[in-house]
């Protein structure tokens, strides 16, 4: 059973020109590391792709110096512990599927790293499933550890809404709605899926840049040839 299709939403990056707004996925990142990280991992990304696109390389730095990975084993077989650095993956938050589904009820917190492209319509979906939790309508019931959110296939989800008003504070000031955090949290997981799309699209334009200078100058040189 299908969910209840989203609106379209008019996303900054969504043009052949345009690029992602960095201080969005910024702030997404932030409520994504408050908010979903306990639950869902994007074992795609690595520190360093934050670099240059959410974060100095400063700040990333001095960010990792708060984080501990375990690593290891070193050569006297032991695992130990240091701090993070930008060649490390952002952390997962269990060790496996069924430690996931053990902490969840039964459910499973999918990995996020690709969520916008997996799913039909991903990043509108993404924004109004966080933003689609209600009271179900008269005559509907939801099981116990389920909520009822039209968004989703089937109606009833086993996540929790997770987002309130001041759910987090960003750190650029911005007010955090609901819906601040929510069109934030989906930016950064676009961006998170397809993190080479600004670059492409600036390939883009000087190919085709490029391309008409070739043009003007064979079109020239026809004339020339045959003048
Ligand atoms: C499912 C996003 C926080 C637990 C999902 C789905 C998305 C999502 C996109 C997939 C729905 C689908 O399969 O189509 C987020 C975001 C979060 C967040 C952006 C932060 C703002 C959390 C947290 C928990 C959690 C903190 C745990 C307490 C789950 C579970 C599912 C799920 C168990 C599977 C639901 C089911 O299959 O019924 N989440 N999530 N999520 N999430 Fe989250």
């Amino acid at each position: 059973e299908h969910g209840l299709h989203s609106a379209q939403f008019p996303w900054p990056h969504n043009g052949v020109m345009s690029s992602y707004d960095h201080a969005s996925i910024r702030r997404g990142h932030q409520v994504y590391q408050a908010v979903c990280a306990s639950c869902h991992s994007v074992g795609r990304l690595y520190y360093r792709d934050l670099v240059g696109v959410a974060y100095t390389e400063e700040e990333m730095k001095t960010a990792l110096e708060e984080v501990e990975v375990t690593d290891g084993p070193d050569d006297t077989g032991e695992m130990f512990d240091r701090i993070a650095k930008l060649s490390d993956p952002l952390p997962r938050p269990y060790k496996n599927e069924a430690a996931a589904r053990y902490a969840n009820g039964g459910a499973y917190p999918p990995d996020l790293s690709l969520i916008t492209k997996a799913r039909h319509d991903g990043q509108n979906y993404v924004f109004s499933l966080l933003l689609g939790y209600r009271e179900p309508p008269a005559g509907v019931t939801v099981r116990e550890g389920l909520h009822y959110n039209p968004y989703f296939p089937g109606g009833a989800i086993a996540m929790p809404k997770m987002l309130t008003d001041g759910g987090v504070e960003y750190d650029d000031g911005t007010p955090a709605t609901e819906s601040q955090m929510a069109k934030d949290v989906t930016t950064f997981l676009a961006w998170a899926a397809e993190p080479e799309a600004d670059e492409r699209k600036l390939m883009g334009v000087k190919f085709i840049f490029v391309l008409s200078l070739v043009l003007i100058q064979a079109v020239y040189y026809k004339r020339w040839k045959w003048s």
